[in-house]
């Protein structure tokens, strides 16, 4: 079985974005008396706007305190000031080993896809220089389960032409690991803290494409072995 395609997370994978979330929320969540630390954002990654603010205000026990209308108010005050903090990203934001990753990909015709839930992905890439890196980008609009349901990465695959078992996922949120199990793709998690992904790297710095073919290699020698042996 061969490797057609990897798919990408964004924020956290191609470029660290994590923070500037948290520097927006963190502001939106002062403003209404919530005090938000690091391990809360860590719960917030790879979640949709809408449930990111719907975690912040159960953390504060204000979620019957706020109504719909003014939920909206929120999550739009949040992204204006999180766009804005989106003005410092530039081509040099691209995380190490990302950029050389896609030219060895797209080298080796191995298809390469994005499964962000952000909304302002598309300003992203074009910031970082990106747009036209990506053969296929899952558009966030159309997806109404954010991970860990497989959904972007399961319309990825679709868009990309490709069968989840032929592709790898890249991702730094726990829920983006699980959402990768889920669509039945090997993961590949970024960071320390994360458990189940298939493999486990410390930074972006150590992905290239010579290493994602060895771990799929190995992966699939692995997974031939069971099936002979009747596991
Ligand atoms: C994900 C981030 O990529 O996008 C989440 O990990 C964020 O933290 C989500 O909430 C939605 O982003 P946006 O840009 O649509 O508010
Ligand atoms: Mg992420």
């Amino acid at each position: 079985m061969k490797l057609q395609a990897v798919i990408f997370d964004l924020d956290g994978v191609v470029t660290d974005t994590a923070h500037l979330h948290f520097l927006a929320w963190q502001r939106i969540a002062s403003e209404i008396g919530i005090v938000i630390d690091e391990q809360i954002n860590e719960q917030l990654k790879g979640i949709s706007r809408m449930d990111s603010l719907e975690r912040i205000l159960r953390h504060g026990g204000m979620e019957q305190r706020i109504g719909q209308q003014q939920r909206l108010q929120l999550a739009a005050q949040k992204n204006a000031f999180y766009v804005e903090l989106l003005q410092q990203l530039h081509p040099g934001s691209v995380l190490p080993g990302i950029a050389p990753l896609l030219a060895e990909l797209h080298a080796k015709h191995i298809r390469v896809g994005l499964a962000s839930v952000s909304l302002n992905a598309p300003r992203i890439l074009n910031a970082l220089g990106l747009a036209g890196q990506f053969d296929f980008c899952a558009d966030a609009n159309t997806i109404s389960r954010s991970k860990p349901d497989p959904e972007i990465f399961l319309a990825a695959c679709e868009g990309l032409g490709c069968a989840p078992a032929n592709c790898i996922g890249i991702e730094d949120a726990q829920a983006g690991i699980d959402a990768i199990n889920a669509s039945h793709m090997l993961s590949v998690g970024i960071g320390s803290q994360l458990k189940h992904a298939d493999l486990l790297l410390a930074s972006t710095a150590e992905l290239s494409e010579l290493c994602l073919q060895s771990f799929w290699l190995t992966k699939h020698g692995e997974l031939s072995g069971r099936v002979k042996e009747g596991k």
